[in-house]
């Protein structure tokens, strides 16, 4: 049986190309004790694979020429050596940008799609809510009455920390790119206020959205526009730097923000977290976000390309902001 795979074939500069990847067909390996093969069904797509692209420190070691572009996948078990799965379940598993993938049994963890459908164990429900979860409730610790701003505020990440925010008492104010977005913020994400960055001058936007400052700052972009949101913190802010997507293409950092002093005016605090440093309590989060989609509380969209060739168009398409929700791949 051979297997279909989206490898990376060059280190991108700037923003990748599609001769970045390439598409392999190899031989699938036997399966040894204890591992499972799995047939993916849906691929996630994340920002962060632009850094295992590269060679610049990370958190994670890159990806290697010539391997597997790593990626979350929910798939369904064709064969088990290992007892606590059986042919018909579905799991989700860092199983890469591949058709059929063997993995150790310890490395997967079943989904019940009567819980919620398959693709949302990758996103509102699987490593992109979690990360709202944690990133707002302990990392920014809301109050309700606080002012919450997020940018990215469409995305996977940005659409569900505004809706938990709301949901926490919070008024939300969202920035995202184009008129099409800023009416999802403010329709089924439930943000008080959309504001377009590309188009409205967001300072002023921010003025008249946050007479009294803004208490948290959910932050996915950075750069200047990170900078502008800084000009308008409250005293005691918390700002929790989640990603920073507007620098991930550039060969040199952007010089921005470079207002750091309101952080001294305002008593701010800022911290970085990865949603890997919860994995401990992953279960409390998902048995939250569960909740929420069960009582329709959880709104979501997803954007969705189908078959594995077009996987490397949507990556670079997510990375240039032509994603409207969750950026998936159906295979
Ligand atoms: N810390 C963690 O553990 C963790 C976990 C998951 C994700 N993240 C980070 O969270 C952020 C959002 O991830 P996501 O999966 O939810 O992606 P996403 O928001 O669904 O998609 C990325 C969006 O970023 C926006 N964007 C791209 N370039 C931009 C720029 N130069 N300036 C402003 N916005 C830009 C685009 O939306 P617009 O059209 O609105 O510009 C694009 O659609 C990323 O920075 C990611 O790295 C961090």
């Amino acid at each position: 049986m051979t297997n279909r795979q989206v490898i990376l074939a060059a280190r991108p500069v700037g923003v990748p190309q599609e001769s970045d990847f390439a598409l392999v067909e190899s031989p699938l390996p036997e399966l040894g004790p204890d591992e499972v093969l799995v047939r993916a069904q849906w691929l996630s797509l994340d920002p962060y694979m632009r850094g295992r692209m590269s060679e610049a420190r990370s958190y994670a070691k890159p990806t290697g020429i010539g391997e597997v572009m790593p990626g979350q996948v929910v798939g369904e078990v064709v064969e088990s050596g290992d007892r606590r799965y059986v042919p018909g379940d579905l799991v989700v598993g860092q199983l890469g940008w591949q058709e059929h993938a063997v993995a150790r049994g310890s490395a997967l963890r079943k989904i019940d799609p009567r819980l919620a459908p398959a693709p949302a164990w990758l996103h509102v429900v699987g490593m992109t809510g979690l990360t709202a979860y944690f990133g707002l409730f302990d990392v920014c610790r809301p109050k309700p009455g606080d002012t919450v701003v997020v940018s990215a505020a469409a995305g996977a990440v940005g659409q569900v920390v505004g809706q938990l925010a709301k949901a926490a008492g919070c008024r939300t104010v969202g920035l995202a790119g184009g008129p099409e977005k800023v009416a999802d913020l403010t329709g089924p994400y439930g943000y008080d206020v959309g504001i377009d960055y590309k188009a409205d001058d967001v300072n002023a936007a921010l003025k008249e959205a946050c007479p009294a400052g803004i208490d948290i700052y959910f932050d996915n972009v950075g750069g200047a526009l990170s900078e502008t949101i800084f000009r308008r913190l409250a005293i005691g802010a918390r700002v929790a730097i989640c990603g920073q997507i507007s620098q991930y293409n550039l060969a040199e950092p952007e010089l921005a923000p470079r207002n750091l002093g309101f952080l001294i005016v305002f008593r701010a605090r800022l911290e970085g977290f990865l949603v890997t440093d919860y994995s401990h309590r992953f279960e409390e989060g998902l048995t939250r976000l569960a909740g929420l989609l069960r009582d329709g509380r959880l709104q979501y969209r997803e954007d969705v390309t189908d078959g594995l060739d077009h996987a490397p168009r949507a990556f670079i398409g997510l990375l240039n902001g032509e994603n409207r929700g969750k950026a998936l791949v159906r295979l």
